[in-house]
């Protein structure tokens, strides 16, 4: 998968280079290439924003920047058509007015060829840039939550991370990846390792039953009634 990011902070990017994403970039699962969205400046200072049309606090981003940036990641502009298609990129602009990012976005993201990360600052992007990307690929608004961020950069890194290792060969166990908190629409069972009794505290008697059966229906009990405590919501749904 082909990840491009941008931004005006690509150090936010580094820690990329660590972890299972860092040994999957290394092992050519994923190609990620961070662009400085100043580097597609041409004043002095580097000018990204500018004061909103129409009033207001704060700052936009101005658009040419972000067309050259666009063009230089997406190629020339394709037919309508063909933007469409699923071939074409999928630009994702991490937004608090976007739609609700989820690990069921996560799983439909993790299919993709190839994602760029648009990250917004200040008060956001100048709206046309969505239309113009609109011509290079598909475009969609996530939002990591009802809370407001600096930039688009934490939520940035957070989606990908969460995609990423849904990637076939991203984390080396697979199966790993079936029984956490999210993937069946209950929070994860608690996990416990060696030793058995630490600090005055022990591990649930049933885990060490070895009776298969029993650990199963007691991890989906603590399932059900973690998810009733601490996300009703998710039960609702
Ligand atoms: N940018 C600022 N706040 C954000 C949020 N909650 N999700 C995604 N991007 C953001």
């Amino acid at each position: 998968m082909r990840i491009d990011v941008v931004t005006i902070f690509p150090a936010f990017f580094d820690v990329l280079e660590v972890s299972l994403l860092g040994k999957a970039r290394g092992a050519g699962i994923l190609d990620v290439r961070v662009h400085d969205l100043r580097d597609a400046t041409h004043d002095r200072h580097r000018t990204v924003d500018d004061t909103p049309y129409g009033g207001g606090a704060g700052m936009v981003m101005k658009p040419e920047p972000w067309g050259e940036v666009i063009d230089a990641i997406a190629g020339p502009a394709t037919e309508p058509q063909d933007a469409a298609t699923d071939d074409a990129p999928l630009f994702i602009f991490p937004s608090p007015a976007g739609e609700r990012f989820t690990q069921a976005t996560a799983r439909e993201l993790a299919t993709e060829q190839h994602l760029v990360f648009g990250c917004g600052r200040y008060e956001g992007i100048d709206e046309r840039v969505f239309a113009y990307a609109s011509t290079r690929g598909r475009v969609r608004l996530i939002s990591l939550g009802d809370y407001v961020l600096n930039g688009g950069e934490v939520a940035a890194m957070a989606m990908i991370e969460a995609i990423g290792r849904l990637v076939p060969g991203v984390v080396g166990n697979p199966e790993s990846l079936v029984e956490e908190s999210h993937e069946d629409g209950l929070l994860e069972y608690p996990s416990y390792t060696k030793p058995a009794s630490w600090r005055g505290y022990d591990v649930p008697d049933v885990l060490l039953s070895g009776h298969h059966g029993k650990v199963a229906q007691w991890r989906h009990d603590q399932q059900v009634q973690r998810t009733r405590e601490r996300r009703p919501d998710l039960l609702a749904d």
